[in-house]
């Protein structure tokens, strides 16, 4: 699932000697990444620095946090409706992200240290550069697909669709609310000549805007196959039947190994995708800026913060209790185990996710479901405990213990051991939360999860063996038409030219 970007890292690496970090050189250093490709669309477009110095040796540590400076015009234009920001990333590489509110014929981005131009700066996107609201898709997904890197495979989603030869959408259209719809809360979506339509089932579908947002943001983007499915909205996944059994397709953002649930990246991390440097603060690249201490520097005792949401995170708190110096674990809420809250209470102020990262072993247990935080706790720069648990997110079954998390059982039993041979292992640890990280920046930023989106719709698409339709009752979910910069889009020969 690596791109272009890890060679480019790679060949760095190899001409980089150990330490010593000598003088930041502007033409040494590098620049990659989705952000400097007009093509690859996305709410808040990103690319990589990586500072090295005059000898070609990767810094390793901060060069400053204002080492670099970062400038983005458009040049036809007298602004340039652009937020950018330069984030740090504390071992050698910052993120530079920006978001654009318009779009532009072409973009200038400059990238500079002490007034000297960055590796091949100034970079100039021969546009049209579109911005997010713009309703311009693609219409060759293939081009798509390679404009925005997508890996050729994702192994979730090849083991996921396995269980369904085919789909009926003729069949599923009636079986599915006859058999969920009185108890759950889904959505029926068809997508059809790049349009949205929904209908929903249940009392509670509030959470369908998360859907429909990365839905619509991906018909801006790219043309979308005909499809029919069905969002699960509640936590649980549901598919209990076993083949040959007649099971039924359905989309969750949790999976479980005791259930044929087709998962989807969590609202959550879709959410932080589409709303980066817009309403959410936390996303999965302010985290990587926000990674507190450097790792000799972490408070070692293990961490955790949440809800009382299941019977081992009570578990937790107790062994918290019993071992304050190797586990800090507190609720911030108590809502299922309200009568125990003189067992386990009081519950203690909610703290930034951000300061998560002054502790060096962050544990992470099931809540609900899975708990949807793991994204942003691979993506800091502490080594993580994560629970053995039935239930996954999209991405869990790419992840290996002992690689990137160390794995504790799941009645919490062997966590204190688990804890024991991270300190014993220093090294050994620090290496796991590198790799953590890594996995995290090649595998959950915003453009894997437009590509994990689409490749799934579109593998989906083609197990049907009857036409998606627009059924009774369906309503068309509207684009947004709000935006104070409307686009002119040149992929439609419909429409005039620029
Ligand atoms: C580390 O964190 C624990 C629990 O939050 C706290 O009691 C302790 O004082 C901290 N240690 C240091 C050295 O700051």
């Amino acid at each position: 699932m690596c791109s272009i970007w890890c060679v480019a890292l790679g060949v760095l690496a190899l001409g980089a000697a150990v330490s010593g970090e000598g003088r930041l050189s502007a033409e040494h250093s590098a620049v990659w990444g989705p952000g400097l490709r007009a093509e690859a669309v996305l709410p808040a477009r990103y690319f990589y620095l990586q500072a090295v110095d005059t000898e070609g040796q990767r810094f390793t540590s901060s060069p400053g946090e204002n080492a670099f400076q970062v400038k983005i015009t458009a040049p036809d234009e007298q602004f340039t409706r652009v937020g950018v920001q330069v984030l740090d990333r504390k071992d050698g590489s910052f993120i530079v992200r920006y978001r654009m509110y318009a779009s532009y014929k072409s973009l200038k981005i400059e990238v500079k240290t002490k007034d000297k131009h960055v590796a091949k700066s100034p970079y100039i996107l021969k546009g049209p550069v579109y911005h997010e609201n713009c309703d311009c898709p693609q219409e060759e997904s293939s081009v798509w697909l390679e404009e925005m890197n997508c890996p050729q495979v994702f192994p979730q989603i090849q083991r996921d669709l396995a269980n369904f030869p085919v789909v009926d959408p003729d069949k599923i259209a009636i079986e599915i609310p006859q058999r969920f719809g009185q108890r759950q809360s889904l959505c029926h979506y068809t997508i059809k000549d790049n349009e949205v339509y929904i209908k929903t089932y249940g009392e509670h579908v509030g959470f369908r805007i998360f859907m429909d947002a990365i839905l619509l943001s991906l018909t801006r983007k790219v043309k979308m196959p005909d499809v029919e499915f069905f969002v699960n909205l509640g936590d649980w996944p549901l598919e209990k039947k076993k083949p040959p059994q007649n099971l039924h397709p359905i989309f969750s953002w949790c999976g479980s190994s005791e259930s044929k649930d087709i998962v989807m990246p969590t609202y959550d991390l879709t959410d932080s995708v589409l709303e980066t440097m817009g309403r959410v603060s936390l996303d999965m690249m302010s985290v990587q800026a926000n990674t507190g201490p450097s790792w000799e520097d972490k408070n070692t005792t293990a961490f955790w913060r949440g809800r009382d949401s299941r019977k081992e995170r009570l578990e937790l708190v107790k062994l918290s209790r019993k071992y304050p110096e190797i586990i800090d674990a507190a609720f911030t809420n108590f809502f299922f185990f309200k009568h125990d809250e003189n067992l386990y209470g009081p519950i203690v102020k909610h703290i930034s996710f951000f300061d998560f990262f002054k502790y060096k072993y962050q544990i992470n247990i099931d809540g609900t479901v899975a708990a949807y935080r793991l994204p942003y706790l691979l993506a800091g720069n502490s080594v993580v405990l994560k629970q053995d648990s039935i239930y996954y997110e999209h991405f869990y079954n790419e992840l290996q213990p002992w690689k990137h998390y160390i794995p504790f059982k799941s009645d919490l039993s062997d966590l204190l051991e688990k804890l024991q041979w991270a300190k014993e292992h220093d090294e050994e640890a620090k290496k796991i939360a590198k790799s953590g990280q890594e996995f995290a920046r090649n595998n959950l930023m915003g453009d894997h999860i437009f590509c994990y989106y689409f490749k799934l719709f579109q593998e989906y698409s083609r197990l049907q063996v009857s036409e998606p339709k627009i059924r009774d009752g369906m309503e068309k979910v509207q684009q947004p038409d709000d935006d104070l910069f409307p686009c002119t889009c040149h992929r439609k020969k419909t429409k005039d030219e620029l």
